[in-house]
């Protein structure tokens, strides 16, 4: 029997450089011939449940009366999203996930449910016990990194990106709101590594590495 690969996810705010830190670590992984793959959520194109969001948007903005240009406007019940992310998660879980880790190849993984108890949950309210419930089928990561900064220096960094999909999730306020909850999943969840995300991009990857070290030699 093979070992079973690590389960390595990054979370944080929009703009926290989750993509930056996760690029590197699979650029040091190729070169240290370890066994990975890079993945995220939402998956978006790969999952017909991913494209099932759009579609359930646009259908509902029909029945509401918006053109199918103005439905992207159109946002869907909390509730909806919550459910709909959890049904993205569990092909992922089941489909991707799983079945590389039983191979013993690492899984590098931008977002988990930990997004929906910090989006869902801190922004609109949605009942952190239910996320919970139907994301029960979430094998536990191995390690969490949280990169964590101040929204006003995160935000700093979305104004110089332009063809951002996710505008809404990245006013100011809203920011703070999922910062904050983050920093409290980190209190509540085992194996949840919280990292000064306000550094230049080599000494953050330097201290991703340093808690890896005892999980995997890299
Ligand atoms: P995207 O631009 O695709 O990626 P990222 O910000 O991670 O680079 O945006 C994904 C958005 O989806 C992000 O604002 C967080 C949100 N999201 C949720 O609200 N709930 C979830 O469960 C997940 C996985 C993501």
């Amino acid at each position: 029997m093979t070992n079973k690969g690590k389960f390595i996810v990054f979370e944080g705010i929009d703009a926290s450089g989750k993509g930056t830190q996760s690029n590197l670590l699979c650029e040091r992984f190729d070169e240290l011939k370890i066994n990975y793959i890079y993945t995220r959520e939402p998956l978006m194109e790969i999952s017909s449940i991913s494209r099932l969001i759009n579609g359930v948007a646009d259908l509902t903005a029909k029945y509401n009366g918006l053109t199918p240009q103005n439905s992207k406007k159109f946002k869907l019940a909390p509730q909806t999203m919550s459910l709909l992310f959890a049904a993205d998660r569990a092909e992922h879980v089941q489909k991707i996930i799983i079945p590389t880790l039983e191979k013993g190849i690492n899984v590098v993984c931008d977002r988990y449910y930990a997004s929906s108890l910090a989006y869902q949950g801190a922004l609109d309210n949605v009942d952190e016990d239910w996320i919970l419930q139907i994301n029960r089928f979430c094998i536990q990561p191995d390690i969490v990194f949280l990169l964590d900064i101040d929204p006003n220096k995160s935000l700093n960094r979305i104004k110089g990106e332009k063809d951002r999909r996710h505008a809404e999730f990245e006013e100011l306020s809203k920011q703070i709101l999922v910062r904050d909850k983050y920093l409290k999943l980190s209190k509540q969840f085992k194996n949840w590594k919280i990292i000064n995300a306000d550094d230049n991009k080599e000494s953050i990857f330097q201290k991703i590495i340093a808690e890896l070290k005892p999980l995997i030699n890299c």
